[in-house]
């Protein structure tokens, strides 16, 4: 009984494994985040920022950002509601702990299950990955705040954050 147990036991683990690695290589080859796409999210989501991709937060932090909308940094970035549900399924659908992309895997893992951020930059994560570039450089005309991600990634609507594709501007 005993050892048909353990034979259970290391059947299962040897299926998760491969699960796992199955499941790795649904990551695009790179190791980047899938790219993803969704019109309105776009059309709504762009206008004054970076397009920020539903991996980089967990979905609670997602829910916390539409529900607040019309008090938005600042802004009034306010949506029909329709719109507004529609994008926050979007974004839950692709959120971080549902990607198996290892840094939106640390962005999740850096946020203390009882913290919701609204922002991605004030992550443990992103501060322990951008800690040596000092606040005049983000101040730089050229980049103008830590959120704006495009102007060193090149890559970020399209979840590339590869090292090989960091640029500073000057
Ligand atoms: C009317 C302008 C406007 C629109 C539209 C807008 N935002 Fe923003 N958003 C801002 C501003 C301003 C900030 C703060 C930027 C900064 O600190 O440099 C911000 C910041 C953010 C941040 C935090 C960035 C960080 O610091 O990590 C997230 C996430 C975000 N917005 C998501 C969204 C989403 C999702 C939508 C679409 C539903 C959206 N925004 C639409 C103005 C807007
Ligand atoms: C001033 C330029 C700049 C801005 C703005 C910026 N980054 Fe970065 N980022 C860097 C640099 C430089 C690195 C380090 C690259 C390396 O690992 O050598 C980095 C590293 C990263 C990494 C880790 C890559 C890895 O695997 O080591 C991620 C993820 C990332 N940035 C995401 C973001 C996001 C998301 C934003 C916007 C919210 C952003 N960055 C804004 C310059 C920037």
């Amino acid at each position: 009984m005993k050892s048909w147990i353990n034979f259970l036991v290391l059947m299962t683990s040897i299926a998760s494994t491969s699960t796992l690695l199955a499941s790795g290589s649904i990551e695009t080859g790179n190791g980047q985040m899938l790219p993803v796409t969704h019109a309105k999210w776009k059309a709504e989501c762009s206008s004054c920022h970076t397009l920020y991709h539903p991996n980089l937060l967990p979905e609670k932090s997602w829910n916390k950002i539409m529900a607040g909308l019309d008090q938005h940094f600042g802004e009034n970035a306010s949506l029909d509601a329709i719109t507004r549900d529609e994008i926050t399924r979007f974004l839950a659908l692709h959120s971080a702990e549902k990607s198996d992309n290892r840094r939106a895997q640390h962005i999740n893992q850096s946020i203390s299950a009882s913290d919701v951020p609204i922002r991605i930059t004030q992550t443990r994560y992103f501060m322990s990955k951008h800690d040596e570039i000092s606040a005049s450089t983000f101040k730089r005309k050229s980049i103008g705040s830590t959120a704006n991600c495009i102007a060193c990634h090149q890559g970020a609507e399209k979840g590339n954050f590869s090292e090989s594709q960091v640029k500073i501007p000057r």
